[in-house]
């Protein structure tokens, strides 16, 4: 099987499909184009792509031209991909042909992973169990290590502890609670009135952020407050109210600017410069900031394999909120813009 797969996709001049932005601007930019299918360099792996997660990143910078990194169109989206190994590059010994592998495209860019097939460095990849579904383990890659790294490395929670979650029907509000269920913390989670059933049955107590305090409601919950607030929503107002419901010596994890969303990008500097503030306060609480997820290979490549073996074993469960067929990537796009999802958006190849 693997033999046919190489020699179907192999030979020079094939062609390939890929979602590319064409230019800034809205979910109508992306469009699908026609390429050479890529040859796998030294070290480097050919994925053909069965899932690529789509997320508030890509429609940062499908929107716009000015944050720092944004390469030139047209350039491809899609920070994790599930797939297929396809083809090997000179110098890979420790994948085969076959193989189920999961990881991130960080090392090629912005993306990549809205593509049919996709060259890696074999170093991003991580095997995926048999069995396991394509678009669930693809949520596991960025949101699950964003959360394992917010909550054990960033907070370094300890059981019993009370946590409060911003966003938490979102992908990486959902991996949250997940991981803190796990963790056997208590836990509260803002989210809309129509999300409250999810993130009740992921194990919190639902806040609901548009039409209540969230600040009062933490503070009549639980008398003194939370130990760790993960906030993915940023915003000077927004830090500063999960700043007040921590409790002495709590901490706020920020890691995330949804409010751009409504705010626009000017929501960045203000939200690094209220994180800047709020570290100078002499009150005991901290704002520890979270490394870089691409920064510490060996620990990305443990945490990945650890993560899609309690995905294996059913010990987590991440939301898909829908799988949209690859080739409908700015469908996906119109959803994130208007909200009312959960989870994570995926795009499938197999639709
Ligand atoms: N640093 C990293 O490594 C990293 C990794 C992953 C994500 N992120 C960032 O984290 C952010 C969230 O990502 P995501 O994938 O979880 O996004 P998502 O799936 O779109 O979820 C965002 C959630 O935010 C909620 N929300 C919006 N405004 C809110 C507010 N004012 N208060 C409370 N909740 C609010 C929404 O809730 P309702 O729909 O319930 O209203 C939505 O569920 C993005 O900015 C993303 O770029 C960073």
């Amino acid at each position: 099987m693997n033999t046919i797969v190489q020699e179907e996709y192999g030979s020079t001049g094939m062609k390939q499909q890929c979602v590319v932005v064409t230019q800034h601007g809205g979910p109508n930019v992306l469009q699908v184009v026609e390429e050479d299918l890529p040859e796998p360099g030294a070290g480097e792996v050919r994925v053909k792509v069965l899932a690529a997660g789509v997320s508030a990143y890509d429609l940062m910078f499908r929107r716009s031209g000015t944050l720092p990194g944004t390469p030139r169109v047209p350039f491809t989206l899609g920070e994790d991909i599930v797939g297929v190994v396809d083809k090997l590059g000179e110098e890979v010994s420790t994948i085969e042909p076959g193989q189920m592998v999961a990881g991130a495209t960080w090392a090629i860019g912005v993306g990549g992973g809205y593509t049919e097939f996709i060259c890696l460095p074999a170093s991003e990849l991580v095997p995926v169990p048999p069995d396991v579904d394509p678009a669930e383990a693809v949520c596991v890659v960025v949101n699950y290590l964003t959360a394992h790294m917010a909550m054990h490395r960033t907070a370094n929670v300890q059981s019993g502890e009370r946590i409060l979650v911003q966003g938490a029907a979102g992908g990486t509000g959902t991996a949250l609670l997940e991981l803190g269920k796990l963790a056997g913390l208590e836990m509260y989670g803002t989210a809309s009135k129509h999300n409250h059933e999810l993130v009740s049955s992921l194990g919190a107590t639902p806040i609901d952020y548009r039409n209540e305090d969230f600040v009062k409601r933490i503070r009549s919950l639980t008398g003194d407050g939370v130990d760790v607030v993960f906030d993915p929503v940023g915003g000077a107002r927004q830090l500063w109210r999960s700043y007040r419901v921590l409790r002495k010596d709590g901490r706020l994890v920020w890691f995330g600017v949804a409010a751009t969303k409504k705010g626009g990008l000017l929501v960045i500097p203000l939200t690094l410069l209220t994180v800047f503030l709020l570290k100078l306060i002499p009150d005991g609480k901290q704002v520890p900031l979270a490394p870089d997820l691409s920064e510490d290979k060996a620990w990305y490549r443990e945490t990945l394999t650890e993560l899609l073996d309690l995905l294996a074993a059913g010990k987590i469960k991440p939301v898909v909120a829908e799988r949209i067929p690859l080739f409908e990537a700015a469908r996906a796009h119109e959803l994130l813009e208007r909200g009312g999802y959960a989870g994570k958006v995926v795009l499938v190849t197999d639709a």
